[in-house]
């Protein structure tokens, strides 16, 4: 619905693609227990945002942001934490908008609400976030040191192309 919202007014496709992930139950005690928490029920509902993760990668930056502005605009969407890591990028290089939200499941009568980490970001970000996801799977330390400055060049580059991107999108849009 917010996809064809915003392809209808923009006249071509906003989101190129969306994705979506519920955390494996081992996974989810690891971060528990990494994060000083016993890997109870109780305690990955109440201290993790991202058992439910949905990611959402279009083709321009500004994008990123008018659908943040489309999310955040639902009235039955609580918005609970914003990280820009798009205009502050992680140590690591690492650029995406994300929005922490409580979306409401219906069962019968009932309503509740259901965390969910919703990650905004460029193509270029999303490339950039799976080679970084894949090389943290290498195992020699000084080979990961040296990646992970390569890594930190290279998210530069891509902030850099999709600035350069959004540039040529706004030229051709005026022709
Ligand atoms: P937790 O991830 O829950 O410990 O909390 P946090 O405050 O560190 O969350 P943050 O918003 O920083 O990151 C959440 C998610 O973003 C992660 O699960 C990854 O999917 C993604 N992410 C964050 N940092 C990186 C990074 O350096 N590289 C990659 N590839 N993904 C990252
Ligand atoms: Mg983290």
């Amino acid at each position: 619905m917010i996809d064809f919202k915003l392809s209808s007014k923009y006249n071509r496709t906003v989101m190129q693609k969306v994705e979506h992930r519920i955390k494996h139950a081992d996974s989810i005690a690891r971060k528990l227990i990494k994060k000083g928490y016993t890997p109870t029920f109780e305690n990955a509902i109440s201290k993790l945002n991202d058992i439910i993760g949905i990611r959402i990668v279009c083709l321009y930056s500004d994008d990123v942001y008018k659908i943040a502005e489309i999310l955040k605009q639902q009235k039955d969407l609580l918005l609970i934490k914003e990280k820009d890591y798009i205009k502050t990028p992680k140590k690591s290089g690492y650029q995406s908008l994300h929005l922490i939200m409580d979306i409401p499941l219906i069962y019968n009568t009932d309503t509740e609400y259901q965390r969910v980490e919703i990650q905004i970001r460029t193509v270029a970000m999303d490339f950039w976030a799976g080679v970084d996801n894949h090389i943290c799977y290498k195992k020699d330390p000084e080979e990961i040191k040296r990646a992970e400055t390569d890594l930190k060049n290279y998210s530069a580059v891509i902030s850099k192309m999709d600035e350069q991107m959004l540039e040529l999108r706004k030229k051709v849009e005026k022709m």
